[in-house]
């Protein structure tokens, strides 16, 4: 195994992966003692459909994250019926390849059912009753996966863009301190588990503001919050090295960890990509929408390897605060941009 001695070094392996040099060490040996280094992964690569997706996680990566095998509306379906298949085989493949295992996530606006904000007359339920039910998710789930989940993204994504409160259903019924009960329970569920607070764009001045008043007030509630998950859905542009500094500095200044929980970076141009990570954001694609169809050209995957030496700079640089850095998707052909339309 190779040991960078320098920063630089570490972050110019990330480079050489990306152009496709044969590597000299892997991802989570470049920056062991650093951070972990980890890769979302999908159902096929867990249950062993995708082996050479599977056998490049397990040689690459010292922590997963599902993709989408623990969101509500795949683990908890309907109101009495819970799939643990998928996330079983997720928690297994972690647990054989003695990796740190992540939940992803507890409580999100999307791929949530439509049942869990109404009683069964389809009526809104009331404050208390989805209070119970957010509770019983996550006593289930948390607790089927105590001990082996290593951490949870315990609420995903309540910010809008300029920093205010997203008005999901949770917010309208239960109200502003849905979030601090989240952690409540979540902390009830596993005392041992590192526990999350995960969303986009917090780069960006005004979320940046209001991530940091909701992880100050959770704090100040007693919240057990050991990090703050920021997703890096980056482009070649975005965010400028000062806007990351800025970013893990603001939550560092809270005593809280920081970890870059999605990474991809964007390779197309301005006019051909989603503007955000929301997943409810719709483009128009026009069938020529990808410039690169034939081949990515030479100059921008040198970009693109430039642009990762530079992000991996700033988060070397702040090591001491970085739990982990894991990529949203373990190839580009798994990856959810190519589903965009
Ligand atoms: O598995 C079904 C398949 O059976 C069906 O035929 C097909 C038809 O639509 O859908 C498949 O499910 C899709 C799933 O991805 C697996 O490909 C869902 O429709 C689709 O909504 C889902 O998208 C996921 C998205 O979150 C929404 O949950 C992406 O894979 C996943 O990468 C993306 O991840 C999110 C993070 O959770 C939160 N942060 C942003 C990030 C990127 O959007």
């Amino acid at each position: 195994m190779i040991r960078f001695r320098s920063f630089a070094a570490a972050a110019a392996a990330v480079a050489a992966l990306s152009l496709g040099a044969r590597a000299q060490t892997t991802l989570k040996d470049a920056y062991h003692g650093f951070f972990r280094i980890g890769a979302a992964v999908n159902t096929r690569q867990c249950a062993g459909q995708d082996a050479a997706g599977a056998a490049l996680v397990a040689a690459q990566f010292n922590t997963i994250s599902p993709e989408n095998d623990l969101k509500w509306e795949r683990i908890h379906p309907q109101p009495d019926a819970y799939n643990f298949g998928p996330a079983d085989q997720y928690v297994q493949f972690g647990e054989k390849n003695h990796m740190f295992i992540v939940g992803h996530n507890l409580v999100w606006h999307s791929q949530v059912p439509r049942w869990v904000f109404q009683d069964d007359q389809a009526k809104p339920l009331d404050r208390d009753a989805l209070l119970k039910r957010m509770h019983d998710h996550i006593m289930t789930v948390v607790g089927r996966y105590k001990g082996r989940i290593g951490g949870w993204d315990v609420v995903n994504e309540a910010l809008n863009e300029d920093g205010t409160p997203r008005r999901s259903p949770w917010l309208q019924i239960i109200g502003d301190d849905y979030i601090q009960k989240a952690f409540e329970y979540a902390h009830e569920a596993d005392p041992q588990a590192e526990l999350y607070y995960n969303d986009y764009n917090l780069e960006n001045d005004a979320k940046l503001k209001g991530a940091v008043e909701l992880v100050r007030k959770l704090k100040a509630a007693g919240a057990h919050i050991t990090a703050v998950g920021l997703q890096g859905h980056d482009n070649l542009e975005w965010p400028t090295v000062a806007q990351q500094e800025a970013a893990i500095l603001a939550f560092k200044a809270l005593g809280v960890k920081v970890s870059i929980s999605e990474l991809d970076v964007d390779v197309l141009p301005a006019a051909n990509r989603q503007p955000t990570a929301d997943v409810s954001a719709t483009a128009v694609a026009a069938a020529n929408s990808n410039p690169y169809a034939a081949g990515l050209p030479d100059s921008v995957q040198q970009a693109l390897a430039k642009r990762y030496a530079e992000l991996f700079g700033v988060f070397l640089k702040y090591h001491d605060v970085m739990s982990r850095v894991t990529f949203w998707g373990v190839t580009d052909g798994d990856s959810w941009k190519n589903d965009l339309n």
